[in-house]
C-alpha cells in the first residue's frame, strides 16, 4: 500500500536524522563539560546526557535548554555549542566563565550570560538569531564594541540588557519605533561608555523599562530628554549619571510610569507638573540638576530623592511646594521658550533675582531694569512674557540664534528706552514701540517680511523655523501632482509595507520614501525612490480619477508604518466596490469583504457598520487605530491599516485563507472540508490561548476580546490559528446599545456575570475560551438547538457529562478517533475547559495557565519548538524532494542521507501527490517512531 511507503520512507529519515543529531547533541555536550573546570557539582555522570541536570531535552533527546547559572564555574565554553540546533535556552550567569562568548544556534530564544568574565562576543553573533526574546549579556569585561548592527535580525526581541559590557558609540536608531524590535519592553544599557543622545526614533516605541544611567565616555549620553515624551509605555526612566540638558518633557501620557531616575544630569527648567501628577509614580530622583522654579511636591507614598536641604538644584526655595516670588516667575516664563539655557540655570538660584545678582540680569532699587542675554547663543523664540517686566529699560537680545518674531506685547512695557535684537533669525513686522525707545534690528535678513516671504511653504499664519521643521520631518517630501495610477502606487507602498515577515516594522522609514513631482513635460509622470535599498518605480498616469492615493499631503504624512492609511478608492477597486460577491463574512461590527491588491497581495477589509462608531471623533479612532497596529503577535490577525472617510471607517486586516475555525468544525461537510483531526484541534487551541495571553497581559496594556468565538478565530493555510477582532470593542461606543446588540449573537460563550452585570475581567474571556474547548472536543455548538432541551446548552451539558466518569468518551466529537495516545489528552483538556467556564471569576484560570496546559500536549506531536509555525506550513504543491529539503531546512541540519530518500522513493513506486496530501501524517509519523 501506497501509504504504508510513505510511513516507511519517513520513518527512515527521521532515524537516520534523529540518530544522528541526538549523537552529535551528546558529544557536543561532553564538550561543554570538559571544558568547564570543576563539573563535580554538576553531576554529568549518566551517559544519557538529557538526564543530566541543569539541561532540558524534548521528546526527541534533543537538548534543548542549558541552565547553568550560579554554579561557581569557570573555563571557557567550546565554539561546537553552536551545533545544539535545538537549544532555546541557554543560561550560564553568575559564574567565572573566561573567554570569547562562542557563538550560539539559530533556535536560542533565551541567553543570559551576564556576570562572568568572557572577554568578547562576534560582532555577527545576532546574525539570524531569530527567535531571540530575552537577552542578557551584561556584566561582562568585554573589549569595547558597539551594540552590532546584525542585532537587527533578532525580531523577536522582547529584552536586551547589556549592562557594563563595553558598549561605545551612540544608542543606534534601529532600537526605536519603525526599527525591528516591534515587541521591545525592555532596554538596559547602563554602565558602558555609550555617547551622543537618546535617538528620536525612541518617540513611539514600546520600551517600558529605558535603563541607560551612568555612561562613562568622556561626553557621557547629552541632548535633551524631549523623546520622552513620545514613549508613553514607559514604566521605568532610568538616565542618572549622564550629561542631559534642557527641561524635563511633558510626561502626562505617561500612566504606567512609576520609576523615574533623573539624578546627576544638568537639568533645568521649572519641573512640569505632569511629573508631580503621574498616576502610577513610586520613585523620583531629581538630585544634581539645575532644576528651577518652585521645588515640587510629590503626593504622600512616592519616594522622593531632591535633596533640597542641601541646594543641589536651582529651585528657587528649599520647601517643596512653596512658590516662587512673582518676579522669578515671570523671569523663568521669558526662558522658557528658549530652553532654559544651562548657563542662566547655573547662575539663577534662589528667589531674590537682585540680592543674587543673576546672569543677565541687572537690578535697581530692587527692580530688574536691564536683561542682557546678548551672545549667550540662545536659540528659541522671544517670550512676550518680557511685557511682565514693567521695570524693564534696556531688553538686550542681540547676537544669538532667535527665530520667530517681535511679540507686540513688548510695546506696552511702559519704561523700555531700547531693544536690541540684532544679529538674530527674526522676521515679520516690527511691532510699533514709541517713538523713544530706541529699536534695534539689523543683521535679521527676514525682518520686516511677513512670515510667508520668509519660509516659503508656510502659511502667512506665520509657523516658526523650529515648527516648520517638525512639521516635515518623517514625512513624505513632495507633493503629488496629476493623476496616475491608484493601485500601482497603493500595491508598491503596500508590498514594502509587508516586506519580508509581514511586520509593521519592517516597512521602509517613511522619511527615505520620496514621491517627487514629474518633471516631464506631460505632468503625468511620477516617480518613487526609496533611499537606501534602491528600488525604484515609476509609473505614468494613465489619467483618470483625479483623486490621488494620498490626496492632500496631510495624508501622506499620515503613512506610518504600523499605521497605514489607505484610500477608500483604493480599497473600492479592490473590493470589486464592495460587491456581494467579495463578501468574507459578516460580524457584529460589520461587513468583511476580501480584496487583491495589484501585486496579488490579498487582504481583509473591514467595513464597519455606520452608526458603530458612534460619536467617536476621528483623532479618537486614529489613536485607538494606532494602539491595535501596535499589537502584533503571531495568533492575532494583524491590523495593518485603515481607513477614514466621511462617515466611512474601514479596517485592513492580513488575509486568513482558511476562513474561520467555526467553518471547519461545524460546517466542514458542508464546505466539503476534512473534518479536523485531535491534534490539530490542540494546535488551534494552543495558537488561540497565546493570543489571548498576549492580549491579556503580554501586549502594553491589557486588552478584553469580549467576543471570543470561533467564528473570531482565523485559519493560515497551514492550519495555524490567529484570533481576530480583538480590540474593536474599544473602537465602538461603551454603552447599552452596544451591549445588546454586540452580545445578542454570541450567547453561549457568554461568561454569567457578564451576561447579568456586564462587568468585564479578562476571566470573561477565559471563559468563553473554554466555551470553545468544549466545542471542539465534542464538535457541537454552544448552543445547539438540534438537542433535546436539557442538552442545547454546551456548558450544561458537558459539565454534567464530565462529572461522570463513564460517560466521558461520549463526549468526544465522533469524528475523532479516539486510542490509548489521544485519551488522555481528551481528558486534560476536557478538565481544563471544565476549569476555564467555572462559574465564579476568580476560579477560573489564566491564560497563562491554559498555556501551560496546552503546550506539552501539543508538544509531544511535534518534532521540534523552535520554528514551530513552519513545521505544517508544508505546501501541498511542493514534491516530495522539496518537502523534505524545506524541513531539513526548517531543522536546520545539513547532514542528510539523500540516497535513503530516493531509493525508497522509486522502490515503493508511490506518486508525490498522494504521499503529501496529508501534512499532518508526515509529521505523526516521524514523531511516533521517536516514541520508542
Ligand atoms: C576555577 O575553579 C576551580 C575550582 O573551583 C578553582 O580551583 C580555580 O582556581 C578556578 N580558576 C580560576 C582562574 O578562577
Ligand atoms: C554630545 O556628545 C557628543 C559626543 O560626545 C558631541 O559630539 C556633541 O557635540 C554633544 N552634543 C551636545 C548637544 O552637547
Ligand atoms: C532614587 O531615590 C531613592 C530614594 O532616595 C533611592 O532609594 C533609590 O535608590 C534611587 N534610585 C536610583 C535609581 O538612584
Ligand atoms: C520697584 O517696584 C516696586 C513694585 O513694582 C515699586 O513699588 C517701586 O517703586 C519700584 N522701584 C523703583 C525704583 O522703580
Ligand atoms: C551654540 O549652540 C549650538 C546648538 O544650539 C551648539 O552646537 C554650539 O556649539 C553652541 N555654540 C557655543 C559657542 O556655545
Amino acid at each position: 500500500m501506497k501509504a504504508y511507503v510513505v510511513v516507511l520512507l519517513l520513518f527512515c529519515v527521521g532515524f537516520f536524522e534523529c540518530a544522528w543529531c541526538q549523537n552529535n547533541d551528546v558529544a557536543v555536550m561532553n564538550t561543554l563539560k570538559k571544558a568547564i573546570k570543576e563539573p563535580n557539582d554538576l553531576q554529568w555522570n549518566d551517559p544519557d546526557v538529557c538526564k543530566w541536570e541543569h539541561v532540558q531535552c524534548n521528546t526527541m533527546k534533543r537538548v534543548t535548554a542549558i541552565q547553568i547559572g550560579g554554579q561557581s564555574l569557570n573555563g571557557s565554553l567550546p565554539k561546537e555549542l553552536l551545533q545544539l540546533s535545538e537549544l532555546t535556552r541557554f543560561e550560564c550567569m553568575n559564574n567565572a566563565f573566561t573567554g570569547p562568548f562562542p557563538n550560539m544556534p539559530k533556535s536560542l530564544e533565551v541567553l543570559l550570560i551576564h556576570n562572568n568574565n568572557f572577554n568578547s562576543m562576534s560582532g555577527d553573533f545576532f546574525n539570524g538569531m531569530t527567535n531571540l526574546q530575552d537577552v542578557s549579556i551584561g556584566y561582562n569585561p568585554f573589549s569595547n564594541w558597539e551594540i552590532p548592527d546584525s542585532l537587527k535580525d533578532c525580531d523577536d526581541l522582547r529584552s536586551f540588557s547589556a549592562i557594563s559590557a563595553g558598549l561605545v558609540g551612540r544608542i543606534p536608531d534601529f532600537l526605536g519605533k519603525d526599527g525591528p524590535f516591534p515587541g521591545l519592553v525592555s532596554l538596559s544599557l547602563s554602565f558602558n561608555s555609550l555617547e551622543g543622545g537618546l535617538p528620536a526614533t525612541f518617540s513611539g516605541s514600546s520600551i517600558e523599562t529605558l535603563w541607560v544611567n551612568g555612561q562613562n565616555s568622556d561626553g557621557k549620553l547629552n541632548g535633551t530628554l524631549d523623546v520622552l515624551k513620545g514613549m508613553m509605555y514607559l514604566k521605568q526612566i532610568w538616565v542618572h549619571g549622564n550629561s542631559f540638558t534642557g527641561p524635563i518633557p511633558d510626561l502626562s501620557n505617561h500612566d504606567q510610569l512609576f520609576d523615574v531616575s533623573l539624578r546627576d544630569n544638568q537639568l533645568t527648567g521649572v519641573v512640569p507638573p505632569s511629573l508631580t501628577a503621574l498616576p502610577a509614580l513610586k520613585v523620583v530622583n531629581l538630585t544634581n540638576n539645575l532644576l528651577q522654579g518652585s521645588p515640587p511636591l510629590f503626593k504622600d507614598g512616592v519616594r522622593v530623592d531632591n535633596d533640597l536641604e542641601k541646594g543641589t538644584n536651582s529651585f528657587c526655595t528649599k520647601k517643596a511646594g512653596e512658590p516662587c516670588s512673582p518676579l522669578v516667575d515671570a523671569l523663568l516664563s521669558v526662558v522658557e521658550p528658549l530652553g532654559y539655557p544651562l548657563r542662566l540655570a547655573e547662575s539663577w538660584k534662589g528667589n531674590d533675582p537682585c540680592a543674587q545678582s543673576w546672569i543677565g540680569i541687572v537690578c535697581s532699587s530692587g527692580n530688574v531694569s536691564i536683561v542682557s542675554f546678548q551672545s549667550l547663543n540662545l536659540s528659541g523664540k522671544i517670550s512676550p512674557s518680557f511685557s511682565r517686566l514693567t521695570s524693564l529699560t534696556k531688553l538686550l537680545l542681540a547676537n544669538n540664534d532667535l527665530t520667530g518674531t517681535i511679540p507686540s506685547e513688548l510695546t506696552s512695557m511702559p519704561l523700555l528706552k531700547e531693544l536690541d535684537v540684532s544679529n538674530n533669525k527674526l522676521f515679520g513686522k516690527v511691532p510699533s514701540f514709541r517713538g523713544d525707545v530706541v529699536l534695534k534690528t539689523g543683521g535679521n535678513p527676514d525682518i520686516g517680511k511677513d512670515a510667508s516671504q520668509a519660509l516659503p511653504g508656510l502659511s502667512p499664519g506665520g509657523k516658526s523655523g523650529s515648527e516648520g521643521k517638525k512639521h516635515n520631518t518623517g514625512a513624505i517630501v513632495g507633493t503629488v501632482v496629476g493623476s496616475f495610477s491608484l493601485l500601482g502606487i497603493a500595491a508598491l507602498v503596500f508590498a514594502m509595507y509587508r516586506r519580508k515577515h509581514k511586520r509593521a516594522s519592517k516597512v521602509q522609514s517613511p522619511s527615505a520614501i520620496v514621491v517627487h513631482p514629474g518633471h516631464s513635460g506631460d505632468g503625468n509622470a511620477l516617480k518613487i525612490s526609496v533611499s537606501g535599498t534602491g528600488v525604484g518605480v515609476s509609473s505614468d498616469g494613465g489619467g483618470g480619477g483625479g483623486t490621488g492615493v494620498f490626496s492632500t499631503t496631510s495624508s501622506v504624512q499620515h503613512l506610518e508604518a504600523g499605521n497605514m492609511v489607505i484610500s477608500i478608492q483604493v480599497l473600492r477597486e479592490v473590493t470589486n466596490n464592495f460587491s456581494e460577491g467579495n463578501i468574507l463574512g459578516r460580524g457584529g461590527f460589520g461587513t468583511v469583504y476580501k480584496g487583491e491588491l495589484h501585486d496579488g497581495t490579498k487582504i481583509a477589509v473591514k467595513r464597519m457598520e455606520s452608526g458603530m462608531m458612534g460619536e467617536k471623533g476621528l483623532t479618537e479612532f486614529e489613536s485607538e487605530i494606532a494602539v491595535l497596529t501596535r499589537v502584533r503577535h503571531r495568533h492575532l490577525v494583524a491590523l495593518e491599516g485603515h481607513c477614514l472617510d466621511g462617515n466611512e471607517r474601514l479596517l485592513v486586516y492580513e488575509y486568513m485563507p482558511q476562513g474561520p475555525l467555526s467553518k471547519h468544525l461545524f460546517e466542514w461537510k458542508e464546505e466539503g472540508l476534512l473534518p479536523l483531526e485531535w491534534k490539530r484541534r490542540l494546535s488551534i487551541a494552543l495558537d488561540v490561548a497565546r493570543g489571548v495571553e498576549y492580549l491579556h497581559g503580554l501586549a502594553q496594556q491589557i486588552f478584553i476580546h469580549r467576543d471570543i468565538k470561533p467564528s473570531n478565530i482565523l485559519l493560515g493555510d497551514d492550519m495555524r490559528a490567529k484570533v481576530s477582532d480583538f480590540g474593536l470593542v474599544r473602537l465602538a461606543p461603551e454603552g447599552k446599545a452596544s451591549f445588546e446588540t454586540r452580545l445578542a449573537g454570541t450567547f453561549g460563550y457568554l461568561a454569567p456575570e457578564y451576561a447579568v452585570t456586564g462587568r468585564v475581567t479578562t476571566k470573561v474571556d477565559v471563559y468563553s475560551y473554554g466555551v470553545i474547548l468544549m466545542e471542539m472536543i465534542t464538535g457541537r455548538k454552544a448552543i445547539d438547538n438540534s438537542q433535546p432541551e436539557e442538552n442545547v446548552h454546551l456548558v450544561t451539558w458537558f459539565r454534567r457529562m464530565l462529572l461522570n466518569k463513564d460517560s466521558f468518551t461520549k463526549l468526544i466529537d465522533p469524528i475523532m478517533d479516539v486510542d490509548e495516545e489521544t485519551l488522555p489528552s481528551f481528558r486534560t483538556v476536557a478538565e481544563l475547559a471544565g476549569h476555564c467556564c467555572a462559574r465564579e471569576p476568580y476560579q477560573r484560570p489564566d491564560m497563562s495557565h491554559v498555556v501551560n496546559v496546552l503546550a506539552p500536549l501539543v508538544e509531544i506531536w511535534k518534532p521540534s519548538e523552535a520554528d514551530d509555525d513552519d513545521i505544517y506550513a508544508i505546501d501541498l504543491d511542493m514534491t516530495l524532494p522539496q518537502a523534505l529539503s524545506k524541513w531539513q531546512a526548517i531543522e536546520g541540519k545539513n547532514t542528510f542521507d539523500v540516497s535513503c530518500t530516493s531509493s525508497m522513493l522509486t522502490s515503493g513506486d508511490t506518486t508525490q501527490s498522494s504521499i503529501l496530501t496529508r501534512p499532518s501524517g508526515f509529521a505523526d509519523s516521524f514523531t511516533s517512531n521517536d516514541g520508542r
